[in-house]
């Protein structure tokens, strides 16, 4: 049906463990009605290489491919150092290249994050939205969903035990999925 929104999600960390993979984890199981969340790992994709933009690897084929089916993004991402961490930069820089062949281009995207510190990974957050200026992607304002101190809001098995963050997820997943309908209903007209 026209109206079903797809979703492509990944995480900006590949740790086994990672708080933010099991957030993803945790947001398929919540993708509202009317909507679906696939989930691509970028475990296999290789440091960006221009000399390669034009043939890319296989991997970066298959991401790119994932992100032009998909109608909006979700992106799950620690902090590194008061930024983005390398491998998210990474997966983002290939699938915008080469120049006039940005999968990027025209997407709406929401973002969360999960980190150890107090401020939740927002400083990465807001390094992402000047990318989507470039990228011409179109970011879902709020709610914002900034998970701090994210050791205490998980179980012993990895699984998000917090229901206000749970909540949040939620709430973010279903404001995306109106704003992706409302945005393509807009370029319809
Ligand atoms: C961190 N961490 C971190 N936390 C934060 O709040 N702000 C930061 O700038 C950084 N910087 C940073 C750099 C590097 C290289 C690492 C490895 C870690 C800590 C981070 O929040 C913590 O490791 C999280 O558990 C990472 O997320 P995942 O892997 O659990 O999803």
């Amino acid at each position: 049906m026209g109206e079903f929104i797809k979703i492509l999600g990944f995480a900006g960390s590949l740790r086994k463990e990672s708080y933010n993979r099991s957030i993803l984890r945790t947001a398929v199981t919540l993708a509202p009605q009317g909507a679906r969340l696939d989930t691509f790992d970028l475990d296999d994709i290789p440091p960006f290489n221009q000399d390669h933009e034009r043939d890319p690897p296989h991997a970066v084929r298959a991401f790119k491919a994932a992100v032009k089916a998909s109608d909006a993004i979700l992106i799950v991402t620690p902090e590194y150092n008061y930024s983005v961490p390398g491998v998210l930069k990474n997966a983002i820089d290939w699938a915008s290249r080469p120049y006039g062949d940005n999968a990027w281009d025209g997407k709406t995207v929401g973002v969360m994050g999960a980190s150890v510190g107090t401020l939740g990974t927002a400083r990465a957050q807001y390094h992402l939205r000047q990318m989507f200026v470039f990228l011409n992607m179109y970011p879902l304002n709020q709610p914002e969903v900034m998970i701090s101190h994210a050791e205490d809001k998980f179980d012993h098995e990895g699984h998000l035990k917090d229901q206000t963050t749970t909540q949040k997820i939620r709430e973010l997943l279903e404001a995306l999925t109106t704003w992706t309908k409302s945005l393509q209903k807009a370029q319809k007209r």
